[in-house]
């Protein structure tokens, strides 16, 4: 009896640090330029990309292509495509984009020149669940820029922002190190 509300307990946490993926930030038009931020990094299987269309200079999408630097949308039959909009940095509007396959990602604005021009395209190397990213994305969007300071401020945040990814990484390696030990336990106590 002990040893099932134990098992239930350690089926719980374990399931709940898989299912509960990271929510990875990436700023679309990042300060009014045609670019995506950051434009490459890695995430896992479960987590979910979180854009955000910050810049009210101009519209944008995110459509999913099968290559990098490529401005045609994918062919594959769910392929992500965005609707267009026109940011705020106040309150922009979002779209998730939730990873289920291990494997590259590549997307693209395609409005306009954006792609074709202006490279506004980027990737997310998607990792299996477990493997460890070795360019955390941002959990967290840096604040926006106030207009009436200098430029430097944007620079603080984003290496303030730098700092979140690999603590959470380090509590989900954590949790994960704890369920692992707790499972071993387990099935030496069942032995
Ligand atoms: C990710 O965002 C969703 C929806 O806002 C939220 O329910 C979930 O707790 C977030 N996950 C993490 C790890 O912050």
């Amino acid at each position: 009896m002990v040893k099932f509300s134990f098992l239930a307990v350690v089926l719980t946490a374990f399931l709940a640090s898989n299912v509960n993926g990271e929510n990875y930030t990436v700023q679309v038009g990042v300060d009014d330029t045609l670019a995506f931020a950051p434009d490459r990094f890695d995430a896992n299987v479960g987590d979910n990309i979180v854009f955000h269309w910050v810049s009210a200079k101009a519209k944008h999408t995110v459509i999913e292509a099968d290559r990098e630097a490529t401005c045609m949308k994918s062919n594959k039959p769910l392929a992500f495509a965005s609707v267009a909009y026109t940011g705020n940095p106040e309150a922009p509007p979002k779209a998730v984009w939730k990873l289920d396959t291990a494997g590259p990602l590549y997307y693209f604005c395609n409005i306009g020149t954006h792609c074709s021009e202006a490279n506004m395209y980027a990737m997310i190397n998607v990792l299996e669940v477990g493997q460890t990213p070795q360019v955390p994305g941002f959990t967290k969007l840096p604040e926006p820029k106030s207009t009436s300071t200098s430029a430097s401020p944007s620079k603080k945040t984003k290496a303030a922002a730098a700092d979140e990814p690999s603590s959470a990484n380090d509590g989900k390696r954590v949790s994960f190190a704890v369920v692992c030990g707790a499972l071993i336990s387990l099935a030496v106590n069942l032995i």
